[in-house]
């Protein structure tokens, strides 16, 4: 299992919750591991915690939804890297209200971070995975990309977008050698989830960022000829 150890990753929103229990199961994989988010003392923190498994582990601080910001942040991580083989678009934010009640800026905001701050990210990092015909992009949409749920119309509709773009894109890029994987997981008991409160985050029923994280993982460990081109994990009994 062998296979991942000197892998170079980047973690979109790798300060907490999905992000850092990836980028964590990451680096006890032996890959070195880049994390970005807003937070900068968090970030930090995170930073601290990945390098106690030996790996290269630092942060570039920018928001996935400005532009110039992600391009001279992706130009830094590669810079450190060197390489890039593994990208895990995993920033998002949400919110729950009507259409009617909810401030047209959080509407936008929700689209600007999770569906154009992925396509800013991605388009950054292609260019070296296509290079080197190899890579893998892991694109975290939602069980609320695949329906939608009154008070739900901002996140359904980027999550939904996530879906188009990631599996437009694994259809242009699979002749590259590059893997992309469109994941829709179900309620996971992070800060988002609980600050939505849509989880009470009970460690025997909810599932945990360090179950999503063992399936993104469990997706690159597959020889190179074989995909996981979309995945779906939910709790067993909730
Ligand atoms: N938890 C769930 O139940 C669940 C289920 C399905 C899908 N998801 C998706 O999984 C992903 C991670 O969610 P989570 O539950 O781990 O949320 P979280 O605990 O709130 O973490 C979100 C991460 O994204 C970063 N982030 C947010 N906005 C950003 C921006 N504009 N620019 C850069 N970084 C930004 C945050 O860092 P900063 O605050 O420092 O920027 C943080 O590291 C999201 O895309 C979410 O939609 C979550």
């Amino acid at each position: 299992m062998d296979q991942l150890k000197h892998k170079k990753a980047i973690i979109t929103g790798g300060s907490k919750g999905l992000g850092k229990a990836t980028a964590i199961a990451f680096a006890k994989l032996g890959i070195d591991v880049a994390i970005t988010g807003r937070n900068e003392a968090r970030l930090n923190e995170t930073v601290l915690e990945l390098k106690t498994f030996g790996v290269n582990a630092f942060y570039e601080v920018f928001d996935v939804g400005n532009y110039d910001a992600v391009k001279k942040g992706i130009k830094n991580i590669i810079s450190n890297l060197g390489t890039v083989d593994i990208l895990v678009n995993n920033a998002g934010i949400a919110a729950f209200g009507t259409l009617n009640d909810m401030d047209a800026t959080l509407w936008e905001d929700i689209i600007k971070t999770n569906v154009l701050g992925m396509y800013y990210v991605t388009k950054e990092v292609l260019p070296y995975m296509i290079d080197k015909n190899e890579g893998d992009i892991i694109n975290v949409s939602s069980t609320a990309g695949l329906t939608g749920n009154a008070s739900t119309s901002a996140y359904s509709a980027s999550k939904f977008a996530v879906i188009g773009l990631s599996q437009s894109l694994m259809k242009e890029v699979r002749k590259n050698n590059i893997r992309v994987n469109t994941l829709t997981p179900s309620t996971i008991a992070t800060d988002m989830a609980l600050n939505l409160g849509i989880t009470d985050g009970n460690t025997d029923t909810v599932l945990q960022p360090e179950d999503f994280a063992q399936f993104i993982v469990s997706g690159l460990q597959l020889p190179r000829r074989a995909m996981m081109a979309n995945g779906s994990i939910w709790s067993t009994n909730p």
